[in-house]
């Protein structure tokens, strides 16, 4: 069934919401209209009057599962292709493959196709909303935008800066990442669904002159600042050799200008008591990615301490070094990776680490990661006001039982752990971004 853009609109099916305090609300049936903009007009598990859903084109997905939009806060679109491939520790696996990989995409005929295969991808997996981090080369960037534009994705995209400790054909300079910059800020940011990110890749490969500005633009543009932070002991001691006047990786930044309440810090699992304390007093948000984290050998980040401090916290799939693009992959990946830190901080003598419950990574990878970009008022759960992101799901691909036959276990509670930990790489069947149908499989 389709649907004609830019009419009211509305879905009935099994519901999976987001309360404001992180909790799960399920719902056997319920019933969601929205209106010719896309935004939500009815949320509930009583079904309207006849009155109320007439003139609305409505998706009758009973057997299915609809959950609000996956957000996706950390990821890298160039390096989709090489997912899965190559793990060592961090330095190394940028050395061997990231670099290379990204420095192909100066060539139009990777670029093109390749950005465009990244978002229906991102939207084949429920995600509606993406952060990601482009190439170095302004012409792939421009080619990544009108991709995201022509998919219909909600995308936060920046070109990746390095103007150090790189190869040549990745080298930047701070004047042509300032023009490369407004030029794209002033084409992208705001345009629609789509958004500019300044991303100074790591401090290692970025001179304080590019730091400083990344913080000046960032500021007076008021555009979310994305960069990777204590991901790895190596990186850190490397850091510090780069920065010897720095107290510490997070003080390199902010020392810059960078730490601000819309910065997105990828990793942050080594980060020590200073340093949260400090991006905590700057509003910045940690980005949690576990499965990368794992992949990389990395550590374990120990989000249910950072999260009882206080701090702002995303969470973020990280490909390459991630090797799914699905947040619900994510999701299992967060409470698994949880359950490991807590039985080693606990035999270890540390402070426990509590795990984190399959609720908190389905909060994070929606309404959390939401709040985190400033937009938990409009993203992230279902509410009348809200746009109509959703992710529908067939989650009888997940089971063990085929045709007729009935899982015993079918709560939706069940249910949605069957979703979660039996993953299937068809069981997302339809993603609607502002009530429009943006990826329909089969
Ligand atoms: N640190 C700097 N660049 C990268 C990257 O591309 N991936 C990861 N995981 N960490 C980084
Ligand atoms: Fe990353």
């Amino acid at each position: 069934m389709t649907m004609q853009p830019g009419k009211n609109g509305g879905l009935i099916s099994a519901m999976i919401n987001q309360t404001a305090d992180g909790r799960l609300a399920y719902f056997d049936r319920a019933c969601l209209l929205w209106d010719e903009k896309g935004k939500i007009t009815y949320f509930s598990g009583e079904m309207p009057s006849v009155d109320r859903i007439a003139g609305h084109e409505v998706l009758l997905r009973e057997n299915m599962i609809a959950l609000p939009g996956l957000i996706d806060l950390h990821t890298h679109l160039p390096q989709y292709e090489f997912a899965g491939l190559g793990a060592e520790a961090l330095l190394p696996w940028l050395e061997k493959y990231t670099f290379p990989q990204e420095a192909r995409f100066a060539d139009e005929s990777v670029a093109q196709p390749q950005s465009l295969n990244f978002f229906q991808s991102c939207l084949s997996q429920g995600t509606t909303t993406v952060v990601a981090y482009l190439s170095s080369q302004r012409s792939a960037a421009e080619i990544a935008f009108a991709a995201a534009v022509s998919t219909g994705l909600r995308a936060y995209l920046g070109l990746t800066l390095m103007d150090r400790n790189v190869p040549a054909a990745l080298l930047t300079t701070p004047k042509g990442a300032e023009k490369d910059m407004l030029a794209l800020i002033d084409r992208y940011q705001g345009n629609g669904k789509t958004e500019f990110v300044v991303t100074p890749r790591f401090a290692i490969s970025c001179t304080s002159a590019l730091l400083a500005l990344c913080g000046e633009v960032s500021r007076a543009h008021k555009t979310l600042l994305q960069t990777h932070i204590s991901e790895n002991l190596a990186e850190i001691e490397e850091t510090l050799k780069f920065f010897p006047q720095a107290k510490s990786y997070s003080e390199v930044y902010d020392s810059h200008g960078c730490l601000h309440d819309r910065t997105l810090l990828g990793h942050g699992i080594h980060l020590g008591e200073a340093e949260r304390k400090l991006i905590k007093e700057r509003g910045s948000v940690v980005v949690h990615c576990p499965a990368s984290n794992n992949f990389l050998g990395s550590g374990i980040m120990p989000y249910a301490r950072w999260q009882a401090e206080g701090l702002r916290l995303g969470l973020g799939t990280d490909v390459a070094a991630g090797y799914s693009l699905s947040m619900l992959n994510e999701t299992k990946q967060m409470t698994e990776m949880a359950k490991l830190r807590e039985y080693f901080d606990t035999h270890g003598g540390v402070r426990s680490a509590a795990g984190a419950s399959l609720e908190t990574a389905l909060y994070q990878a929606t309404l959390g990661n939401a709040a985190a970009i400033g937009r938990g008022h409009e993203l992230g759960s279902f509410a009348a006001g809200k746009r109509a992101d959703i992710a529908v799901i067939d989650d009888a691909k997940c089971d063990t039982l085929e045709g007729e036959e009935r899982n015993h276990y079918a709560a939706l509670p069940e249910r949605l752990a069957r979703v979660i930990y039996r993953h299937h790489p068809e069981m997302v069947v339809t993603t609607l971004i502002d009530g429009e149908i943006v990826f329909a499989r089969g």
